[in-house]
């Protein structure tokens, strides 16, 4: 495994042409984005796509999002694109939505993990978009962590989690949003979220007008049938055990209740740790919750280095880029969400 230091806005062009030589010869190279770095394989190499899945220790019918660089190149990898989806690229690419679409013949099933349709993105970063169009092949990418882990946002976590069963990775600094883009279905109208992300409903819905919100994305809702194939495997969770608590104004309460018992790191906005002792990890402002979502997965990864039993972590509200952050954080707590009432019957019960 090579690291190559890459400046995020203006990419050294030596540097990009060594990385997408790798692609070229069927290499893997870890490379950031604005949502977080991605494991990248030429899309079209069914073998070099095999070997991202062996990587990242991922099922092999959980497929990756075919990343491009310019309008063209979505036709090299879809075909039959509505016009109202080909307008709404036209006005958010390069940016974090991914969209599923039929499949171009040219794309091989590995990479679309056996489906006929295809998830594809255009990212809205220097490096990524350097990166393919000196490969001069679209870049099929999941998340560069080992299946189930945080996703990456600095290149140290592609480092711990894949080590050298990558060629290179870009190292381009922290990236921007901190969780994964937004997908929709626009195989079907209206289209479907599949995934929240940084690319809020509220914002998709004045772009394209109606969009279903299946309601496993909402609140407090449990997961039963998965939506996108990714979406049935455990995901984004650090080893320690995590809760959320069920109400803001409960947070304080609950914590000081759990300490009572066992080590609690406190996982909260700036606002709400100016009230909690340590361990506690500041996410964001709730100013701002773009902040949160920045700092989300490198919280997770966090939680798991100190010396406590387990995470609590306050909710925020699920509008705008807090749906995505709340989903993120249910997933990674296996919907571990805990009322005061349970977090007091449970220190009781201890
Ligand atoms: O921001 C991102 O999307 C990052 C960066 C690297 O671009 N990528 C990413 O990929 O997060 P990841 O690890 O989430 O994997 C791709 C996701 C999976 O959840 C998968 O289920 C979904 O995309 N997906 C891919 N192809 C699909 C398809 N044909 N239909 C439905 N979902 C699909
Ligand atoms: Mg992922």
């Amino acid at each position: 495994m090579i690291v190559l230091k890459v400046d995020p806005l203006n990419p050294e062009l030596d540097v990009i042409k060594r990385a997408a030589k790798v692609i070229r010869e069927g290499g893997l190279v870890a490379f950031p984005t604005e949502t977080v770095y991605g494991l990248g394989a030429n899309a079209f190499d069914p073998i070099a796509a095999t070997k991202v899945f062996k990587a990242k220790r991922r099922p092999m019918d959980n497929p990756l999002i075919v990343h491009i660089a310019d309008m063209e190149q979505l036709y090299d990898v879809a075909k039959d694109v509505p016009d109202e989806i080909l307008d709404l690229c036209q006005r958010v690419w390069p940016g974090p939505l991914t969209l599923v679409l039929k499949k171009a013949e040219g794309v091989p099933l590995e990479t679309t993990g056996g489906l006929n349709t295809v998830a594809v993105r255009m990212p809205a970063h220097p490096v990524a978009l350097q990166l393919i169009r000196e490969s001069g092949v679209p870049i099929g990418a999941p998340s560069a962590n080992l299946a189930g882990r945080p996703s990456p946002t600095l290149a140290e976590h592609v480092i711990q989690d894949l080590g050298d069963s990558v060629d290179v990775i870009l190292d381009g600094g922290e990236t921007f949003f901190g969780v994964e883009s937004t997908i929709i279905n626009a195989t079907v109208s209206p289209p479907v979220l599949l995934r929240p992300g940084p690319l809020t409903v509220e914002e998709l819905r004045q772009l394209v007008g109606e969009i279903v919100i299946p309601k496993e994305l909402l609140e407090g809702s449990e997961f039963k049938e998965a939506l996108a194939p990714g979406m049935k495997y455990r995901h984004y969770a650090p080893n320690k055990r995590l809760y959320i608590a069920r109400r803001t104004e409960e947070f304080v309460p609950t914590l000081e209740v759990l300490r009572k018992r066992m080590k609690v790191a406190a996982l909260c906005s700036e606002e709400t740790c100016r009230e909690v002792h340590d361990p506690k990890i500041i996410l964001g402002t709730r100013e701002n919750l773009y902040s949160v979502a920045r700092n989300l997965f490198k919280s997770f990864r966090l939680l798991d280095q100190l010396d406590v039993d387990v995470g609590l972590m306050e909710p925020f509200p699920e509008r705008g880029v807090g749906l995505a952050i709340m989903n993120r954080a249910r997933k990674a707590s296996g919907n571990s969400v805990i009322s005061l009432e349970e977090a007091e019957r449970f220190a009781k019960d201890q």
